[in-house]
């Protein structure tokens, strides 16, 4: 078998063009969605994700603004910056990059961001609502996943999904939207014994592991659907994934390249995240 190719560009594209008839909707009724963004330090690799950040948003109408601040800030500096943020009524998304410096505690920074402009969906309070099938806002890698797999029309009821990595970011939430969607679910990590064994009875593999050739035609069944969340460069600098694509798109039904997989979804997710929280606060605003 050779796998179809989940176009993530194409179809994040799409759901752009959606969100821009949302933004300017929006504006018509007086409300521009705005996002903002705290970039801690000169990690070359956030600074590249920042900007892509800040450059989509722009592109649908959107206001966007970035603070910038040195690697040597105070956690009780950000947490100022954060604060602001909260009380800035131009301001519905409060994205702060990470990994932040060591000095830094990260799960304080987040929990200080308001749950109602968690654009990430980061905050124990969204991950609660998620958990528990309320609304809440959800992480953006994850959801782009479910994005896309609802794009081919692939019903997940009944299907088993196997999730190799378990950040709080990617692997943890990613299971959590599957069971939600009635699939199967079991999460694989470094410590798995016997990876294939578990990876071979998948309807569905997620790689989110942050290492490539990580997922081998080996692991995978006849017509299995390939999701592939890795972000990895190769020995000559290249970008790519977890998975093996030349061998395993000859055995996947569908899979997703890198890059033009996930990637563009993930921004994509953070946008619609952003206009949901603009609406909400619309919404609180009539109800006052
Ligand atoms: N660093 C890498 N991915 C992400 C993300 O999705 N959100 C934030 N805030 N930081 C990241």
């Amino acid at each position: 078998m050779t796998a179809q190719i989940i176009n993530g560009k194409e179809i994040a594209e799409k759901v752009r063009e959606g969100l821009k008839s949302d933004v300017q909707e929006l504006r018509e009724n007086g409300i521009v969605p705005g996002l903002a963004v705290i970039l801690v330090g000169d990690n070359q690799a956030s600074q590249t994700y920042v900007r892509n950040k800040q450059k989509a948003c722009e592109e649908l109408g959107m206001h966007s603004i970035l603070i910038k601040r040195s690697a040597e800030l105070t956690e009780e500096e950000l947490m100022k910056d954060i604060q602001d943020l909260n009380l800035d009524d131009s301001i519905h998304g409060i994205l702060v990059q990470l990994p932040l410096p060591g000095h830094i505690n990260e799960k304080k920074i987040i929990e200080a961001i308001s749950p109602e402009k968690d654009v990430d969906g980061f905050h124990p309070i969204n991950i609660g609502r998620m958990m528990t099938g309320q609304d809440a806002f959800l992480p953006c890698t994850p959801y782009g996943v479910m994005v896309m797999l609802e794009h081919i029309g692939y019903e997940l009821e009944g299907r088993h999904v196997v999730i190799v990595g378990r950040s709080n970011i990617v692997g943890k939430p990613a299971g959590q939207l599957f069971l939600n969607a009635n699939a199967t679910v079991t999460y694989c990590h470094s410590k798995t014994n016997d990876l294939i064994y578990h990876t071979k009875q998948a309807d569905v593999i997620v790689a989110a592991v942050g290492k490539r050739n990580t997922i081998t035609s080996d692991h995978v069944k006849d017509g299995a659907v390939v999701i592939d969340v890795g972000m990895n460069r190769d020995e000559d600098g290249r970008l790519c994934g977890d998975v093996a694509f030349e061998e395993v798109s000859q055995k996947a039904s569908y899979i997703t390249p890198v890059p033009k997989g996930v990637g563009p979804m993930t921004i994509t997710m953070l946008l619609q995240n952003t206009v949901k929280a603009a609406r909400k606060s619309k919404e609180l605003q009539l109800k006052a």
